[in-house]
């Protein structure tokens, strides 16, 4: 078993009209103890790749019917095959070749005849990311899963959810963040609040007022919600914002106390968001306000201190704009 799970032995597809250098190939990686399949080349690699689903692929650039750079970028191209690794090889070990397999996206490069110190490191290592990949996106969905669930606990209905995605867009947008933020974000509008899956009901259901414990007891949801999406390492924004999404802008807020600009301005636009979203729809215990009613609050609040003023007069803005009053 491999550091992730996987009991299988990892299956490798060669791609060789050569029988020598094929029957090579796959002795060599056979030896090594991974599962083998070999392809002659000339019948249409795309079908036996989506048959066989393998871990990596290797293939030689130049074939009878095909020429392996086209059959890798279509493979790169195509969304059911693109995350598997492709190493390319050829008897021609030049410049041109190299720099051409790079521009197809293969993962890397071998000169034939294949030597086992060169290739099997770089074999083991493409095929260990593809399954930390696949262990990530596997961790993303149970969070998501999980998030789905927290949102059905508090009859968050999926149209607010689809507002949120589609305000978040277009502020972002207005604001000039990347798209990876903008992502963030929508992404975020879903994980945010996983940390109160450890938070007792009687605490996070409670009716009425909460006593100093429990209100400690829910503050922690942030630091949990971090700790729980740890493993999404590759989005930081969304990190930050699970973690300060409680802030407040004069450091009256949670978990870090954090002043002004020291909190994230992702996380600061994230709270904007989510304020406006949560104001304008209805739960059972409140009726929805109205844009107009949701933006005075927020204002006030923006005068208390709580929030970026300037940030809040933009989402002001934004929202005029948008509704035509601009
Ligand atoms: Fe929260």
């Amino acid at each position: 078993m491999d550091i992730f799970g996987s009991s299988e032995p990892a299956k490798i597809l060669v791609v060789d009209d050569h029988p020598f250098s094929r029957v090579m190939a796959v002795d060599l990686l056979i030896k090594e103890g991974y599962n083998v399949l070999d392809h002659e080349g000339i019948s249409d690699v795309l079908t036996t790749v989506l048959a066989t689903s393998p871990d990596l692929i290797l293939m030689d650039i130049k074939m009878p019917q095909y020429n392996g750079f086209e059959v890798c970028q279509r493979l790169k191209e195509d969304k059911r095959t693109r995350s598997i690794p492709i190493v390319l090889m050829s008897v021609d070990d030049d410049n041109q070749s190299r720099l051409k397999s790079q521009e197809v996206k293969a993962d890397g490069f071998m000169s034939k005849p294949l030597e086992r110190m060169v290739i099997l490191p770089e074999v083991e290592l493409l095929i260990q990311r593809k399954r930390l990949y696949e262990w990530l996106e596997q961790i993303q969905q149970v969070l998501f899963l999980i998030s789905k669930a927290i949102e059905k606990r508090y009859a968050v209905d999926e149209t607010s959810c689809i507002r949120f995605d589609q305000l978040a867009q277009e502020f972002g947008t207005y604001l000039n963040l990347t798209p990876v933020e903008i992502s963030d974000l929508i992404l975020a509008s879903h994980l945010h609040d996983i940390g109160t899956v450890a938070i007792p009901d009687a605490v996070m259901m409670k009716q009425g007022k909460l006593n100093e414990y429990e209100r400690e007891l829910i503050k922690q949801h942030v630091l949990i919600g971090e700790e729980i999406c740890r493993p999404m390492q590759n989005r930081r924004g969304i990190a930050q914002i699970i973690r300060h999404h409680h802030e407040r802008w004069d450091g009256s807020g949670y978990p870090d106390g954090l002043v002004g600009e020291t909190i994230p301005k992702l996380a600061q636009v994230f709270q904007i968001l989510d304020i406006y979203e949560a104001l304008t729809s209805q739960r059972p215990y409140k009726q929805a306000f109205s844009p107009q009613e949701a933006l005075k609050i927020m204002t006030e609040e923006a005068e208390k201190g709580w929030r970026n003023r300037e940030l809040v007069q933009n989402f002001v803005d934004f929202m005029e704009k948008i509704q035509g009053k601009a």
